[in-house]
């Protein structure tokens, strides 16, 4: 008899590689690439993706076979989780795969946008000794703001409470008890807006997040704010987050994900007090290898028939 067949349409590790060829046929596409991907996936059991392949209806439309896809991450923006609730198709992800990597990334972004570092480092590589043009800001005594107090809201509050912030957040999912137990003071997102030395961006990509920072709210911040978006592009809105910078009404900010990915050119990248990263938040050794591993173990269980945890 033959063996399912499992798509995998982007960078996996190896360890989740191995685990699937246990059992299953494994193909590989270039899921972004829409005219190798639609043919692809006719005959497979299962789909594995990160970010960069949209799985939408018409991916459906195709996958007359399909079982299962699986997203070897978080985020599930890039998944019509509808259409493949009509197509019969289940949908897996890792949840708590780069969920670390993912905050140590945001507040590398953080303690980057407040001291300077990519801006001194660049300059002293050129032969540029620039030590007043790069002060920066402390940390200890200013207040962050955690927009998303979920896994990784969590564990980038809980780290910044070690450098001695006060951290608030703005969550209307999350109870006051459970934010009061980990030190946190939820707020209206207002207060937020208006009491914060930094904000951090944690909301999953959705119709309520898209574009919740816009021209508006970054009205109503301080001066001195510095924003780190290592969620999704466009929750910080990126014009207005632009303009803002220009006009001098935020002093800083650290981007990792963008509106439109892959994204080389942006006017975010004119600003000297900007930091950027090309959506590096899941990009450790340590998540990858779990990304891969728990998908392949999901995958597996779904084509079994049997029912899939929460990794
Ligand atoms: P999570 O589901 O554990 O937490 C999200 C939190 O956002 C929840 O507490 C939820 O109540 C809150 N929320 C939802 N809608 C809201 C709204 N309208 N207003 C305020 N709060 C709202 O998810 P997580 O694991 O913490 O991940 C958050 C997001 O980070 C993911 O959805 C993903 O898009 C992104 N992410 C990015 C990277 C990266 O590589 N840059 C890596 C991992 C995750
Ligand atoms: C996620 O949602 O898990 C991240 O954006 C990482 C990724 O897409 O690889």
């Amino acid at each position: 008899m033959s063996k399912p067949v499992v798509l995998v349409a982007e960078e996996l590790s190896p360890a989740g590689i191995a685990v699937l060829e246990a059992d299953f046929e494994v193909r590989h596409v270039n899921g972004a690439d829409r005219a190798a991907l639609l043919p692809a996936v006719a005959d497979v059991d299962a789909l594995i993706v990160r970010s960069a392949t949209k799985v939408t209806a018409e991916v459906f439309e195709h996958a007359r076979k399909l079982r299962v896809v699986a997203r070897a991450g978080v985020g599930l923006d890039n998944v019509d989780v509808e259409a493949a609730t009509k197509a019969g198709v289940m949908v897996v992800n890792a949840p708590t795969s780069n969920i670390v990597t993912a905050a140590e990334h945001a507040i590398a972004l953080l303690l980057a946008t407040a001291r300077n570092v990519p801006q001194g480092h660049s300059a002293l590589k050129q032969g540029e000794w620039k030590r007043s043009k790069y002060t920066g800001v402390e940390l200890q005594g200013k207040t962050v703001g955690v927009l998303g107090l979920g896994r990784i809201g969590v564990l980038v509050a809980q780290r910044l409470a070690a450098f001695d912030m006060d951290v608030i957040a703005y969550d209307p999912y999350v109870q006051a008890a459970r934010a009061a137990q980990l030190g946190v003071k939820l707020v209206p997102l207002e207060e937020l807006l208006r009491e914060s030395d930094f904000i951090t961006v944690h909301l999953p990509k959705t119709a309520e997040t898209l574009g919740l920072i816009g021209d508006r709210e970054l009205q109503q911040v301080k001066p001195s704010v510095r924003i780190v978006n290592a969620a999704r592009g466009g929750i910080v809105d990126e014009a207005a987050l632009d303009l803002a910078l220009k006009d001098g009404r935020v002093a800083g900010a650290g981007i990792d994900v963008f509106t439109t990915e892959p994204c080389t050119e942006s006017p975010l990248f004119h600003h000297d007090n900007v930091v950027v990263t090309p959506h590096l938040g899941a990009s450790t050794h340590e998540a990858q290898e779990k990304a891969g591993t728990q998908v392949a173990r999901s995958v597996k269980l779904a084509l079994s028939g049997e029912f899939v945890p929460d990794a």
